[in-house]
């Protein structure tokens, strides 16, 4: 398949593009558009078919629900069973945004969208393109991160590129996203609404709205045997560079001294090692490859950045990789859970 790929500006949009782009969805193909979070992968969320085929071409396993994504309450209404007043408040408070609530499905929405399960995902994002493309559409845009099952997600047209190329009808590029991480998941479909995958509205953010806020302790990577996430995607590994990365928890300090150390192990084994660190510590490594994120006083370029460092080493040749963590900001939950999941969950706590 031949893979369109167009420009779009968000601020002076080609209106001819967006309804092509429109048109492709609204018939059953797919089309890769930038959102506020990540790029997604979208195809018409109520159509079987055009939703099996995100499947195939992320290689996603069928069990993983996708997102629906609207441009409007009005868009909500005939794919959520109920809405409670809370799920009101917190749509009213970050709809449009990075925010995605699980509702109890209507009949409406296919068991092929939503992996089986009797729940569905909605998110209204912000991104101007995003919105004009559902609205081109005419029908409710499911849309996976535009990733490779598995990668990193995307948060520029290269790297859709890179995994999507020939696999998919067209893909939109509006430039780079502002976020970088994808959105915050919350179940509101019963109880207590509960936290199923951090992101940028934090639990702090939730709880002003809405009150008492749980979290899924499957989401935060301490999972117990028996014990299973109520978000499926987030039973995966996930995020993963291709060489192997190690995850260095403690003061900044410590892990600065742990992470040279690990470095003159690699050294000594002949192996090629890359870093991820701050503006601070970039000057504290002698490596192959270091890669920075940005500095710690400014935590959303560092979310802003991580997948596009993770992505990069790919490119580098690298045998191992030392990340640095980020747990002292408002965003370490969202951080945090991302680079766990890239490093396979394997850490390395550093005493001072
Ligand atoms: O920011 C975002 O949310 C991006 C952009 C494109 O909107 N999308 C995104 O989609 O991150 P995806 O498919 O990469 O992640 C969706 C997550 C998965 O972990 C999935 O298991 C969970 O949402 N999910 C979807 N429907 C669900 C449901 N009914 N119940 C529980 N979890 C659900
Ligand atoms: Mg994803």
């Amino acid at each position: 398949m031949r893979t369109k790929i167009v420009k779009i500006d968000e601020f002076h949009m080609d209106q001819e593009a967006i309804r092509e782009a429109g048109e492709i969805l609204r018939s059953g193909g797919l089309v890769a558009f930038p959102t506020e979070t990540v790029y997604g992968l979208g195809a018409n969320g109520l159509n079987e078919e055009a939703a099996a085929k995100i499947y195939a071409a992320k290689g996603r396993p069928s069990d993983n629900p996708l997102i629906l994504h609207i441009t409007c309450m009005e868009e909500l209404r005939p794919l959520a069973a109920e809405i409670s007043p809370r799920a009101e408040a917190l749509a009213e408070a970050f709809w449009p945004g990075p925010m995605t609530m699980i509702f109890k499905k209507t009949d409406l929405v296919p068991h092929t969208t939503t992996g089986g399960l009797d729940t569905v995902a909605v998110r209204m994002p912000s991104h101007p393109v995003a919105r004009a493309l559902i609205r081109a559409a005419g029908v409710p845009i499911a849309a996976p991160s535009a990733n490779t099952s598995g990668r990193p997600s995307p948060t520029k047209a290269a790297h859709v590129i890179e995994d999507m190329d020939g696999r998919i009808d067209m893909i939109v590029d509006g430039g780079e996203v502002g976020i970088g991480l994808e959105s915050t998941i919350i179940d509101v479909s019963e109880g207590t609404p509960s936290v199923l995958r951090p992101g940028y509205i934090t639990m702090e953010k939730l709880r002003k709205v809405i009150g008492t806020v749980t979290v899924d302790q499957a989401s935060l990577g301490q999972m117990a045997p028996g014990v299973r996430p109520k978000a499926p995607g987030m039973k995966y590994r996930h995020y993963a560079p291709r060489a192997e990365m190690t995850l260095f928890r403690g003061s900044e300090k410590a892990s600065v001294r742990a992470i040279r150390k690990a470095l003159a192990e690699a050294a000594a084994e002949g192996k090629k090692a890359g870093v991820i660190c701050t503006e601070e510590s970039f000057d504290c490594y002698e490596a192959p490859v270091k890669k920075c994120v940005g500095s710690r006083k400014d935590p959303e370029m560092i979310a802003h950045n991580l997948y596009d460092v993770l992505r990069a080493f790919d490119g580098e040749g690298v045998d191992c990789i030392f990340s640095e963590s980020f747990d002292d900001n408002p965003l370490s939950g969202a951080i945090m859970n991302r680079l766990v999941k890239a490093a396979g969950h394997r850490i390395v706590e550093c005493q001072e």
